[in-house]
């Protein structure tokens, strides 16, 4: 595909994200006159191996500051890019690469790069004259769908003010007939657990994602809540209709040596696996992500050995959407199902390899966004155009999450040939 682009301007700033700390948005225009803007997402509970940012340090916003990284896309990521003709992606991502020279784009700043790139990818959809996810399935050669959400609707971890150690809990609408009637039955779902929680808890508290965070602990009082609230909504749950996911996030409760501290108590690999089991037993449990710290890859066998096949065993933190890294899980057997986050290795390109070696390991992926948030829907049109069946945007409420849902149901209704749901 040659539709060459053009740009006759980069420009960043600052922007506050969701949780109120500064994130970089670019804008760029192109040759033929448009203008194009991109947002970076950042992570809380982010990998240790994920793409570096580029935070400025000092008194100010406890030091997360961008103005470093802004300076990265003003002066030599617009050197670099205005100006010439590119044919591909690839080759402007490789040329950031290059002019970077680390691997996590510790000099120019993972923050800068991944805004730089989406305005990019947005600019080569602008050229093709195509929609963002039309010129994403062209690129890939993918059939596009549209993907599963998955409403965080219940938060812990580092993402919220509780004791709950395990960090997201998810509501999957699986068996809905479209995108539309999948948004409404989590959108009924969220407000059914707002009132249950309310009048449970006194106060429903919220979590960075969107979703509530009441005084709880115990993982199993997560799960009675949303089965009570899918139930109060009419909905019925059950792994073919209204699902859950967890994302325990186990980096977070992570003692060291396999050694996990869950609801104040302290469990070895085999206990915690034994705890996953039996919530799979009494609960419509479709999806289990991070389950065992991105360092422990013996807890990640054991999980793998006792659950898999049970239940889509999903890695974040273990895997930070590197090719390299997934293709090396795969050969140990560690997981079957990859989370990807453009942010968490820096570019698209490299977001697009992650998709593609995930699929050459028959391995299911999930489009994330972060916990940090902005108005930026990109990874809706990922999602759709690479025709990856499942996503994660947080809760149907708070506008930087909707915005998510929102592009997604606005694709289905002008795209009414697209099918819904797990491929
Ligand atoms: P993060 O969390 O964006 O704070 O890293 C999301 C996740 O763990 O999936
Ligand atoms: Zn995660």
């Amino acid at each position: 595909m040659t539709n060459d682009l053009v740009l006759t301007s980069l420009r960043a700033r600052p922007i506050l994200d969701s949780r109120g700390f500064p994130t970089v948005e670019v804008a760029a225009t192109t040759d033929d006159g448009a203008l194009l803007r991109a947002a970076s997402p950042a992570g809380a509970s982010t990998g240790a191996h994920e793409a570096v940012e580029l935070r400025d340090g000092g008194p100010a916003f406890s030091g997360k500051g961008v103005e470093g990284a802004v300076r990265s896309v003003e002066s030599p990521l617009a050197e670099l890019l205005v100006g010439p003709v590119w044919s591909e992606l690839e080759d402007a991502d490789a040329a950031m690469a290059e002019l970077d020279s680390t691997r996590g784009y510790a000099n120019l700043g993972a923050n800068a790069v991944v805004a730089v790139s989406m305005v990019l990818a947005r600019g080569f959809a602008h050229a093709a004259g195509s929609e963002l996810w039309e010129w994403f399935a062209a690129r890939t050669g993918s059939t596009p769908l549209l993907p599963v959400p998955h409403f965080n609707v219940l938060n812990g971890g580092a993402h919220a003010a509780n004791d709950l150690d395990l960090q997201e809990f998810m509501i999957a609408p699986v068996g809905a007939r479209d995108e539309a009637e999948a948004v409404a039955m989590g959108a009924e779902a969220h407000h059914a657990l707002g009132a249950l929680v309310r009048e449970r808890y006194g106060t429903a508290g919220l979590g960075d994602e969107g979703g509530f965070a009441p005084a709880l602990s115990e993982p199993r009082e997560a799960l009675d809540l949303l089965m009570e609230a899918i139930g109060r909504a009419g909905l019925v749950p059950g792994r073919e209709e209204m699902a859950i996911a967890v994302d325990p996030a186990a980096n977070g409760f992570h003692r060291g040596g396999g050694i996990y501290r869950v609801a104040g108590r302290d469990l070895d690999r085999e206990e915690l696996v034994d705890v996953y089991r039996q919530l799979l037993r009494d609960y419509p449990i479709r999806s289990l992500e991070d389950g065992f710290a991105e360092d422990d890859l013996e807890g990640w066998r054991v999980q793998s050995r006792e659950l898999g096949g049970r239940v889509q065993l999903v890695g974040d933190d273990l895997y930070v959407t590197d090719p390299v890294r997934i293709r090396d899980g795969s050969a140990r057997g560690l997981s079957d199902a990859v989370l990807i986050k453009p942010n968490q290795i820096g570019t698209v390109s490299q977001t697009l390899a992650a998709i593609r070696t995930a699929r050459e390991a028959s391995m299911a992926c999930m489009i994330s966004h972060r916990s940090g948030e902005t108005w930026d829907d990109f990874i809706a049109d990922l999602a759709v155009g690479t025709g990856v069946d499942q996503i994660k945007a947080g809760a149907p409420a708070r506008g930087e999450r909707v915005a998510k849902y929102n592009r997604l149901a606005g694709i289905a209704l002008a795209h009414p040939e697209l099918p819904y749901g797990l491929s």
